[in-house]
């Protein structure tokens, strides 16, 4: 799964916004903020009602936008954010279901695991590019680092907690492909369609990923 194009195209951004949108103009404007900023990636969780119509207007109306569907904890939310277009899911935990479900779409799925168990579920399963979730809560980099160990084929998206002050930390690791936040995309800010503090905030992630990259 880890050379599949839509995971590729995560690795080179490095940066996977955690959007929490309800309906049309929400995800549009998002979207638009987003990539006026320099990242053309959201992930859209379904963790509000109107998410999937969110996520379904990006995919019809900015086909330049990576678009997936997060929070995905059951079968059909799996079958909802297919309907809706979604280019990739993304889960908390890890489900043999909901796993085998998105296989069956053909669709890449990243779950969440927070121990050396969950991974080799995720591996058992055919998954070798996992969120690590809630990754400051467990431990942060250092918890990263053992839980990477033993497993040096799988890449992470560390996942809760990051932001601009220690998103560089966990991407040094040789295992992190990207991390995932809320960071750029508060909530307050979509809901007020503040669009201009979500490009702000992702341009000054989208550069310190860029300097990075240049060390
Ligand atoms: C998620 O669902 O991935 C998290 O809610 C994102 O965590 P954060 O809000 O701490 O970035």
């Amino acid at each position: 799964m880890s050379g599949t194009p839509v995971i590729e195209r995560l690795s080179q951004h490095r940066l996977l916004p955690v959007v929490v949108a309800s309906g049309e103009p929400e995800g549009l404007g998002t979207a638009d903020a987003l990539e006026s900023g320099g990242l053309p990636v959201a992930e859209f969780t379904f963790r509000v009602p109107g998410a999937a119509d969110a996520l379904a207007a990006v995919r019809a109306k900015r086909p330049d936008i990576l678009a997936g569907a997060g929070t995905i904890i059951n079968v059909d939310q799996v079958d909802q954010a297919v309907a809706a277009g979604a280019q990739y899911l993304v889960s908390p935990g890890i489900s043999d279901d909901v796993v085998r479900r998105a296989t069956s779409h053909g669709i890449p799925i990243v779950p969440g695991v927070a121990t050396p168990t969950d991974i080799m579920r995720a591996l058992d399963l055919g998954i070798d590019t996992v969120k690590l979730f809630p990754a400051a809560a467990l431990g942060g980099l250092s918890t990263l680092a053992a839980l990477a160990a033993p497993f040096p084929d799988v890449t992470f998206v560390p996942t809760g907690g990051i932001g601009p002050t220690n998103a560089a930390d966990y991407l040094a690791h040789r295992s992190v492909i990207a991390v995932g936040g809320s960071w750029m995309v508060q909530r307050s800010a979509i809901s007020h369609g503040d669009w201009n503090a979500i490009t702000e905030a992702t341009q000054e992630a989208v550069a310190a990923i860029a300097a990075l990259t240049r060390k």
